[in-house]
């Protein structure tokens, strides 16, 4: 069974307002996304494709791919517009595999038992989406800035990355999506219910797992690579 990582970085970053592309920010001296690499790299996956704005390709693959010596990156490819086109376009240039596992490139906190979680949960139920419980209460909110509806605590999980799919089956999702002109899906799970209406897999992330995307969350990354 082949396993392959989509490692994603080709975001604009426009909520961290910083010069610099978020994923490539210094984190304890190392760029934000050799983090992830990492994690992947000593994990169980075969092969990593690394997916980056066409202006990064070669600074990734030199600063960060060749520098680290990262053995499993079989490619850096260009992203898209959006999170789904750059992760279809990770899709693409894929070789073959078994699994794929959809991963922010923002996420530097990922372990080896949370994606070993999505890739089993991937293999007996076709997905398998790290998240966590909401600690805080959640409501939805009307236009007007009303609270309309306060779902259970129990049923509200936060989505985290690996989310984690059978190959064939992502593909087909997305171009069942991209062929009906759907934009806005922020995460592969949501890609699956459009394209299927299938739910996904649910496994245990961990509130370490960040996604690193406003000032303050670069701040709390600093006090968790200290440990
Ligand atoms: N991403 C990507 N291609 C895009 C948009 C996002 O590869 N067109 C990646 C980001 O690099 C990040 C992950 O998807 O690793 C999650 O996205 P997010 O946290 O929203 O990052 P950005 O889109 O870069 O940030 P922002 O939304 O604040 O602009
Ligand atoms: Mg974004």
């Amino acid at each position: 069974m082949k396993c392959t990582a989509l490692v994603l970085a080709a975001g604009k970053g426009t909520r961290m307002n910083s010069s610099v592309s978020k994923q490539f920010m210094e984190l304890d001296g190392f760029p934000l996304v050799y983090y992830a690499l990492r994690a992947f790299e000593q994990s169980m996956v075969d092969d990593i494709i690394l997916v980056t704005g066409q202006q990064e390709i070669e600074y990734c693959r030199r600063e960060i791919v060749e520098k680290y010596q990262f053995q499993k990156v079989r490619c850096v490819t260009a992203g898209g517009s959006t999170r789904y086109l750059s992760v279809y376009n990770g899709l693409c240039a894929i070789q073959d595999t078994d699994i794929v596992l959809v991963h922010d490139g923002a996420r530097p906190f990922v372990t080896d038992e949370i994606i070993e979680r999505t890739v089993q949960a991937a293999v007996h139920y076709g997905s398998g989406v790290a998240a966590v419980r909401a600690k805080d209460t959640v409501k939805l909110v009307n236009e007007e800035q009303f609270a309309v509806q306060t779902p259970s605590r129990d049923s509200v999980w936060l989505m985290q990355t690996p989310q984690t799919f059978s190959y064939a089956k992502l593909c087909q999702a997305y171009e069942t999506v991209l062929a009906q002109g759907l934009s806005d899906l922020t995460d592969d799970a949501m890609v699956l219910e459009a394209a299927f209406h299938e739910p996904v897999r649910i496994v245990e992330g961990s509130y370490r797992n960040i996604k690193v995307t406003t000032p303050e969350d670069m701040e709390i990354a600093a006090v968790f690579c200290r440990k």
